[in-house]
């Protein structure tokens, strides 16, 4: 099958997204925070066929995607009052609530769990592919699984060409890094997996707020977590990354003096002439993390290369989306780290 790519604003393009999705194909979608691979999420069989593009493990349920926050009484029951503040502050946009499902989402969405993830994306055109299809949107990451994330449809695309008949390119996805994923059937409400609504924005609704272990550490792979999706290693270059926390300078020289031909330097902009004999790759400015979060995926899919035999590291410390960059890093180094400050 021929996979196309269509513009976003071209001419028709929603319906035969919609008509595609309804007829229980895939088609790529972009959102803001990166791409996604769709199907009716109503669906069975369309939603096995996501599993299979990607290579999903089964267990690793799926999101769904609505076009208005009042769809999710679709699909979801116990609505607490705190899931309305939140989709009013912070919808359409990149969070994602965990909420008690209705019969209706079938267990291949969800696999198996009583919850279901919603979210509704702040991207104009994908909203109303949904609305046009009249049924929510279920969507992964659109990447092959295991593989760092997609945002450009050419990412989509090198994964994918010849699975299925679309990808709808809307750009670059401006956040870059996946929505943040917050467990509303908890109380205190549980930070899943960071992204681009921060933890201190949604403290600042919702008072406390637990952060799940598996978002600052490794999970082994028979533990039961409450996101599947976080304890698989993920995002990964073929080769070893280990990041390399310290100060500038005593990065610089624990790497420089390390270094060998056939290894890369992931650092930011302001690094880069600390190491233009490591063959550095700046995948935003350090002064401004969400260029790091908009830029990291792109960067890691350059580094997945054959010949690259090692990645050194730097990663922002901090709070806001910095902490997203940093979950996404640690888990494409298998949480592999070293403190330059504490080698000589
Ligand atoms: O930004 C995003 O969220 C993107 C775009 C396409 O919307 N989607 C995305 O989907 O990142 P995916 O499948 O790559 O990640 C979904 C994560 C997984 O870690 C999965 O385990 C978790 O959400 N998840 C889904 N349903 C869940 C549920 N009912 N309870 C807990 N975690 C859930
Ligand atoms: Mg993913």
């Amino acid at each position: 099958m021929d996979t196309v790519i269509m513009k976003a604003d071209a001419p028709g393009v929603v319906q035969i997204a919609a008509n595609y999705i309804k007829e229980g194909q895939l088609v790529a979608i972009p959102t803001e925070t990166v791409y996604g691979l769709g199907a009716n999420g109503l669906d069975e069989n369309a939603v096995a066929k996501i599993f299979e593009a990607k290579g999903r493990p089964q267990d690793n349920p799926l999101i769904l995607h609505v076009a208005d926050a009042a769809d999710i009484e679709r699909f979801c029951h116990q609505i607490p009052q705190s899931a309305w503040v939140l989709a009013k502050a912070f919808w359409p946009g990149p969070l994602t609530m965990v909420l008690p499902a209705l019969d209706i989402v079938p267990k291949a969405t969800t696999a198996g769990l009583p919850t279901v993830a919603v979210r509704c994306p702040d991207c104009q055109v994908t909203r109303d592919i949904i609305r046009a299809a009249g049924v929510p949107v279920a969507a992964p990451s659109a990447n092959l699984s295991g593989k760092p994330s997609t945002t450009t449809a050419e990412h989509v695309y090198h994964d994918h060409a010849g699975k299925f008949p679309l990808i709808v390119d809307g750009g670059s996805s401006r956040v870059g890094v996946e929505s943040t994923i917050i467990d509303l059937t908890e109380q205190p409400p549980r930070l899943l997996r960071p992204g681009g609504i921060t933890l201190e924005q949604l403290e600042s609704i919702l008072g406390e707020v637990t952060v799940d272990k598996a978002v600052t550490a490794s999970v082994a792979n028979d533990e039961v977590v409450k996101a599947p999706g976080m304890k698989y290693r993920h995002y990964a270059p073929q080769c070893e990354v280990i990041i390399v926390s310290g100060s500038t300078e005593a990065a610089a020289s624990f790497i420089r003096s390390r270094y060998q031909a056939g290894e890369r330097v992931l650092c930011f902009a302001e690094e880069l002439e600390l190491y233009a004999q490591c063959d550095p790759l700046a995948y935003g400015s350090e002064a401004d993390p969400q260029t790091l979060s908009a830029g990291l995926f792109d960067a890691l899919r350059q580094l997945d290369k054959p010949g690259i035999t090692k990645v050194y590291a730097r990663c922002p410390v901090g709070g806001g989306i910095a902490r997203a960059v940093q979950n996404r890093l640690y888990k494409a180094a298998g949480f592999k780290s070293v403190n330059a400050e504490e080698e000589v």
